[in-house]
């Protein structure tokens, strides 16, 4: 709780951590490119838990600004000290829950969505807790570019099916492509090629990664 607590405190001092309590929590909404001081691209990753994605893809992409975006401030806490000690002025966090993106990014602000490794939410109830559900997808389409990708990693099978049997009934997407076992796949590029904590548990167990990606019309 004391490692908690003292994460929190230095969350709090951090300039890249976006988070409730802070002036520019309010203010952030259509104003990201401010943020960065530049006008390039916004890439989000959704549920970033330490934020490798978030890290790993500045690291690649220098004229890119990413953004991981999970409610859990100890784990965001990680990233952003990575962030810091590698001089990425290229990446930021948000502390929200997922449903409420919607007011701290306005239409079209963003440009390409990473989704890594979500909760799967196995239960019937809990579909539309999904980050893949048909709501959440409604509102990433409307925070998104026109032509902008959408990418999927996850370990579970279950989730990834449903996710692919969402998509296929949609009539607003396009390029989607796919494997259930992306280190065999030729999708296997320097991105997908990043690992999270919870890839590198479920790789080391033998699970196949799933990939999916689609671009919205
Ligand atoms: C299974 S972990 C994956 C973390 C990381 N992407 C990885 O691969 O190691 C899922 C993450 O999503 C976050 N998360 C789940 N549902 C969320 C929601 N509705 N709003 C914000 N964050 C959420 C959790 O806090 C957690 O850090």
């Amino acid at each position: 709780m004391r490692n908690k607590l003292a994460r929190f405190a230095e969350n709090a001092r951090r300039r890249n951590v976006v988070e409730p309590g802070k002036p520019i929590f309010s203010e952030i909404k259509g104003k990201w490119h401010e943020f960065f001081n530049n006008s390039n691209p916004i890439v989000l990753e959704l549920g970033c838990g330490h934020g490798e994605y978030t890290v790993g893809l500045a690291s690649l992409f220098a004229d890119q600004n990413f953004v991981g975006v999970d409610v859990k401030g100890a784990r965001i806490w990680k990233g952003s000290r990575e962030a810091e000690e590698l001089n990425l002025a290229n990446v930021a966090f948000l502390r929200i829950r997922m449903l409420d993106l919607e007011e701290r990014f306005t239409e079209n602000e963003a440009s390409s969505i990473w989704i890594t490794f979500p909760d799967p939410r196995p239960k019937e109830k809990d579909e539309k807790r999904r980050l893949t559900s048909p709501r959440f997808m409604d509102m990433y389409r409307h925070l998104l570019r026109p032509n902008s990708c959408l990418h999927l990693k996850t370990d579970n099978l279950e989730l990834y099916q449903y996710t692919l049997e969402t998509l296929q009934q949609r009539e607003d997407i396009h390029s989607l492509k796919y494997t259930d076992d992306l280190y065999q796949s030729k999708l296997y590029e320097k991105p997908q090629q990043i690992v999270t904590t919870y890839e590198k548990k479920f790789a080391s167990r033998g699970v196949p990664i799933k990939y999916l990606r689609f671009q919205f019309n």
